[in-house]
This record gives C-alpha cells, structure tokens and sequence, in this order.
C-alpha cells in the first residue's frame, strides 16, 4: 500500500513538473546536471545500437577522400569546423569541432549520423538529399579529419577549387 502510495506521488510530481513549465527549454540556460547527462548517454548508445549493422565499404580510395572534402567543406565545416576554424556559436548542444572529436567515432556511426541527424539538435539528416556513396566519402573524410593540419585543409581547398563538385 505505501508503495502504490509512493509510486502515485512521484509520477504525479514528475507530471506535475513537466505541465508547470519550469523546464526551461531556452538555448541560453544549460541544462541541468541529470538531463545533460541522460541525452549525452542516449546519444552515445543510441548511435552505437543504430550504426552496428552497417558493413562499411572500403574508404581509402583518394577520389573518394576529395569527393568528401567538397561535401565537408560545403555543408559541414560551417557548423562543425575545420582546421583553423571554431565550430558555430549558438546552438545548445553545440556542433562538436570533428577535427578533434572524429576520432572518436567508427566511419559507420559518422555514415549513419550523417544519414538520419540527431532529433532536437540542428544537426539536419543528408540521407533524403544525398546518395549512401556521397555520404560514406563524408565519412571517410571526417575519419582523416583529426590529423589534418591547417595547411592540408588549405591545400586541398586550392586542389578543388574550379572542379565540379
Ligand atoms: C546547422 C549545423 C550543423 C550542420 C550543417 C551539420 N551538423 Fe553535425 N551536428 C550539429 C550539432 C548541433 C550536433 C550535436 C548534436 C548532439 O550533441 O546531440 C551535431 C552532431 C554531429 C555528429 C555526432 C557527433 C557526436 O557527438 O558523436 C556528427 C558525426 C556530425 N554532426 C557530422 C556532421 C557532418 C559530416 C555534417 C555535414 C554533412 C554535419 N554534421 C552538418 C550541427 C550541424
């Protein structure tokens, strides 16, 4: 009994809190403690359970690394950064810098972030205007991302400059 009475006044309070509003969902207010950590963890998991199926193809073919270097630089690095760049300001949660963080990531589970997005963060999904074969050059771009200097990203610029991308 006094754990059905129990069980009634925690649900009630947490229905309570949520209808109040006083969640503050403002992008200027971090979140609390508990919730950063609860959609940090669900993020991570979530992306390692969705991507672990995905068989990835061979990424080390140089065509490919340019082709991902265009899309990179043209759809990504305004967000995320490139080298010599800060990632965006004013997203919560922020746009991570992928020349530090990349490395962190198996080429699959960039591949699927890149193709679904991540719901209630700007980060959009590219798989309903881009092809699988575009998306795993992205992929294969932002995995060389962390060891690529200033200079390299600069070069590679000058080499795609005038192709059609
Ligand atoms: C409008 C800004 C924006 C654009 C454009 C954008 N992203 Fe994102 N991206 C984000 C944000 C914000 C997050 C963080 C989401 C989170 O923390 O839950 C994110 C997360 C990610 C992650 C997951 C990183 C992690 O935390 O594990 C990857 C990988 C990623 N983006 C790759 C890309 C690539 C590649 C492109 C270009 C094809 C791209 N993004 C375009 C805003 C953007």
């Amino acid at each position: 009994m006094k754990t059905i009475f129990l069980l009634i006044v925690i649900i009630g309070g947490a229905f309570y809190y949520l209808y109040s509003g006083r969640y503050n969902v403002a992008a200027t207010v971090p979140h609390t403690k508990p919730m950063e950590w609860m959609l940090g963890e669900m993020k991570e998991k979530s992306i390692e359970y969705h991507s672990r199926d995905i068989s990835t193809p061979a990424l080390d073919d140089p065509s490919l690394m340019e082709k991902g270097f265009g899309l990179y630089d043209d759809m990504c690095s305004g967000c995320h950064g490139a080298p010599g760049a800060e990632p965006a300001k004013g997203f919560n949660p922020p746009p991570p810098a992928l020349t530090e963080i990349a490395g962190g990531l198996e080429p699959r589970e960039t591949f699927w972030v890149v193709k679904h997005g991540i719901k209630m963060t700007a980060m959009l999904e590219f798989g309903s205007t881009h092809t699988d074969d575009e998306i795993w050059a992205i992929a294969a771009f932002v995995d060389r991302l962390p060891g690529m200097t200033i200079e390299d990203y600069e070069r590679m610029k000058e080499e795609s400059d005038g192709r059609a991308r």
